[in-house]
C-alpha cells in the first residue's frame, strides 16, 4: 500500500514543521528567505520532515514560483483564506485561489485570527470544510487562554474548539488532518508550555479526533505551537504525541527555522 501524505517509513507519523511569517517580509524579502531556506534544508532533514512555510497572500505567488523552479522540497502555505468560492467578499481571499498557487497547507483558526479579527468556532469550522473541499490540508489552530489555564479549563476549551472545528468533518478526512496545540498565553511570549503540558494536549487531542474517526486518527498529525525556537524545539519535538510545530518568530530567520527542522529530522530517525 501506498505511503500517505503525512506518512513517512513504515507507516509513522512524519513531522510537519510549519513557519507561520504572519504579517512580515514583503515579496522580495520572501524569496530572498525562501531561497535561504532551500540551501540549508539538506535532503537528509527532509528525507524525514516535512517543512512548510506561510507567507502573506502578497507574497504567495513569488514564493510558489521560485519553490518551482528551484524544485525546492519547502511546501507552500496560507495563513488563512474565506469559506466562500467566490464573490463580494471585499479584502478576503478564496480557498480555490490558493489551491490554483498550488498552496497544500492552510493555517486556519489561528488565535490572532480569532482573539484580533472575530474568527467564530462556527467560522472556523466553515473555514476547515472550505480547505478540505479544495483538496488542501488544514492546519487548525487550538489552544487555551492563560486564564482559563490558570482555572484547570485547558482540557475544556481545547475539546470544544476542535469538537466545534470539526463539525461534518468525515472520518476519512479527521485522518489527514493536522492540528496544532498553540497555548495563546505561549504565543509570541517567550514562554512555551512545558514539554509534559505540550505532550498531555496533544495526546488528548488525538484521543478526542480518535473518539470522531476511530483508529485512522492514529495517522492525524498533532503541531505543538508558542515561542518554539532552536533552544526549545529540541525537547518539545521529542515527547510522542508532538509531530512536529508551528513556529511564528523564530520562523523569519531561515537559519534558524533549519536548525528547528533538523531537530526535528534527528527525533524522527530515532522513532
Ligand atoms: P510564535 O508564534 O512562535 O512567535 O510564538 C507561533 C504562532 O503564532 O503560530
Amino acid at each position: 500500500m501506498s505511503e500517505g501524505p503525512g506518512q513517512g517509513r513504515a507507516g509513522a507519523r512524519r513531522p510537519l514543521i510549519s513557519g507561520n511569517w504572519k504579517m512580515n517580509l514583503n515579496h522580495l524579502e520572501a524569496i530572498q528567505v525562501v531561497q535561504k531556506l532551500s540551501y540549508r534544508l539538506t535532503p537528509q532533514i527532509t528525507a524525514a520532515v516535512e517543512v512548510s512555510v506561510h507567507p502573506p497572500f502578497t507574497d504567495l505567488r513569488s514564493v510558489q514560483t521560485v519553490l518551482d523552479s528551484d524544485d525546492s522540497p519547502i511546501i507552500l502555505g496560507a495563513q488563512s483564506c474565506h469559506f466562500e468560492d467566490q464573490g463580494a467578499f471585499t479584502g478576503e481571499v478564496s480557498p480555490a485561489m490558493l489551491a490554483k498557487l498550488n498552496v497544500t497547507y492552510v493555517i486556519v483558526g489561528h488565535s490572532e485570527r480569532r482573539q484580533l479579527f472575530g474568527e467564530t468556532d462556527d467560522v472556523v469550522n466553515r473555514k476547515l470544510l472550505a480547505v478540505l473541499r479544495h483538496h488542501m490540508t488544514p492546519i487548525l489552530c487550538v489552544g487555551e487562554t492563560l486564564a482559563e489555564r490558570q482555572a484547570g479549563e485547558a482540557r475544556g476549551r481545547v475539546t470544544e474548539q476542535l469538537e466545534a472545528a470539526l463539525a461534518g468533518v468525515d472520518r476519512g478526512s479527521v485522518a489527514q488532518l493536522v492540528v496544532a496545540y498553540e497555548p495563546i498565553w505561549a504565543i509570541g511570549t517567550g514562554q512555551t508550555a512545558t514539554p509534559a503540558d505540550a505532550q498531555e494536549m496533544c495526546a488528548l487531542i488525538r484521543a478526542l479526533a480518535g473518539e470522531w474517526a476511530g483508529p485512522a486518527a492514529s495517522s492525524l498529525r498533532v503541531q505543538y505551537g508558542g515561542s518554539v525556537n532552536t533552544q526549545t524545539a529540541g525537547e518539545l519535538l521529542s515527547q510522542p504525541d508532538v509531530d512536529g510545530a508551528l513556529v511564528g518568530g523564530a520562523s523569519l530567520d531561515p537559519d534558524g527555522f533549519a536548525v528547528i527542522a533538523d531537530q526535528a529530522a534527528s527525533v524522527a530517525r530515532q522513532r
